[in-house]
């Protein structure tokens, strides 16, 4: 822990000493910081990706490394929120990547990878009949939500507090003058009782319930089959049409979280890796429901979008799904993930440190607070100046996390990496356990 943690210092003090040191390492990212504020608000162009002072710039990455400005190195257990799984600069990727290129690019027509990845999504998702692909996750939501609300020709959307749907589907969070305005009903996540009276009070108005069946930005927290499940029968009984976000689920099981806890929704939207690492988004599920968009019929549904089918993100998906990440590989990744998360929590029990590792496979956050996360609510609480300190000192020891201590693990990540971060983790629980708020 960069041989600099004070064991009797205060929190605030404690935060201080590390932002020096952190200013201290990076002076060529805070220059840059400085210069790109210039043009960019904040000098940035998606939101979480800031933390202050000011987050450290990125040169370049290498399988789990990542090195920035001031020539700091990483491992890299943020794997760009999920998106990351393949490593960075993974051959196999690059190389699909390559002869997509060198075939053209922009061909402004269905290509043959389309529909291999089509094929190959379909063949995995337990919920995907059909599928169609966008440019993100939230695109892939913004049309499942709207399939929903036009075959069923109701309004209304249920929401869960503490989720997050995309850019302009903020409305778990608390919402933004800039989400797309929906009216909505908002339930509390793994409530299953709470969230069937919604569904039988709003039953006429519902179009889809849309849920994370883990809530990724809310904290990591798995979502409890039987509310999953208790979402799958209120939709069936009252005509509403179920949609998970497996956007960044869709890891957790060669068939994404439906396949792992076998509740089955009417729709999925997709996105992160899915593209290989590329620009990525998709969603699809029944067939009676996506058959709306089939441009053959009188009726269809329009779904527009120049980069849909962009031969690199397709090309990419496939190396992706049929060389790489295959259903050995995926249980492979997500055992060692579970491994992981329970020895961060033993290192946590044996300190008796308000600290817990939240989630499944290679999906996790580190919340430092002592009662079981259970609910995105609760991790309102945590101090975020124990966060900063935490994501800093982790940072200065070379492990590249987040602010919120969301993590997810790379198939680039390797067991060693998993020790030092163990140690690590260890160290810091060594030196500010003390000055940990509980
Ligand atoms: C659960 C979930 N849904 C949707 C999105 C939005 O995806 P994108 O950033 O590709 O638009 C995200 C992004 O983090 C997400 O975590």
């Amino acid at each position: 822990m960069t041989g600099r943690a004070k064991r009797n210092l205060d929190l605030d003090a404690a935060v201080a000493d590390v932002e020096a040191r952190y200013v201290a390492a990076n002076p060529k990212s805070e220059a840059r910081f400085e210069e790109a504020c210039r043009t960019m608000p904040g000098a940035n162009t998606r939101t979480s990706l800031y933390y202050d002072p000011f987050p450290v710039t990125i040169a370049r990455g290498r399988g789990s490394h990542l090195w920035d400005l001031d020539g700091n190195e990483y491992v890299d257990f943020l794997g760009d929120y999920t998106a990351g799984l393949y490593g960075h600069s993974n051959p196999v990727i690059q190389e699909a990547v390559e002869a997509a290129l060198a075939g053209g690019i922009g061909l402004g027509a269905p290509c043959d990878y389309e529909s291999q990845l089509a094929d190959l999504m379909c063949a995995r998702f337990p919920s995907l009949d059909m599928v169609r692909f966008t440019n993100s996750g939230t695109e892939g939501n913004l049309l499942a939500i709207g399939l929903a609300r036009a075959v069923t020709a109701k309004t209304h959307l249920l929401m869960f507090e503490g989720s997050y749907h995309g850019g302009v589907l903020g409305h778990g969070g608390g919402g933004s003058p800039i989400d797309v305005p929906y009216p909505v009903v908002m339930g509390v996540y793994n409530d299953a009782q709470g969230a069937k009276a919604l569904m039988a009070e709003h039953a006429a108005d519902l179009a889809a319930v849309l849920v994370e069946p883990l809530a990724g930005t809310g904290g990591s927290i798995p979502g409890d089959p039987e509310f999953l499940a208790a979402l799958r029968e209120g939709a069936d009984e009252h005509g509403i049409v179920l949609i998970f976000d497996e956007v960044m689920t869709s890891r957790l099981s060669s068939g994404g979280m439906q396949k792992r806890i076998g509740v089955t929704p009417d729709l999925t939207a997709f996105g992160k890796y899915l593209g290989g690492g590329m620009t990525f988004g998709a969603f699809g599920g029944r067939r009676d429901m996506m058959e709306r968009f089939d441009p053959r019929r009188e009726d269809a549904l329009p779904h527009a979008g120049t980069f849909n089918n962009n031969v690199v993100t397709m090309a990419a998906g496939v190396a992706g799904l049929t060389k790489i990440f295959t259903a050995e590989a995926a249980d492979a990744l997500n055992a060692r993930g579970d491994a992981f998360r329970e020895r961060l929590n033993e290192i946590a029990r044996r300190h008796g440190a308000p600290a817990q590792a939240v989630g499944m496979g290679s999906m996790l956050s580190i919340h430092l607070k002592r009662e079981k996360v259970r609910r995105p609510a609760d991790i309102k609480d945590i101090s975020p100046a124990a966060r900063k300190l935490f994501q800093l000192e982790m940072n200065l020891g070379g492990f590249f996390t987040t602010r919120k201590g969301f993590m997810s693990i790379s198939l680039a990540v390797s067991d060693q990496e998993f020790d030092q971060f163990a140690d690590a983790f260890d160290e810091f629980l060594s030196a500010y356990g003390g000055v940990l708020p509980d």
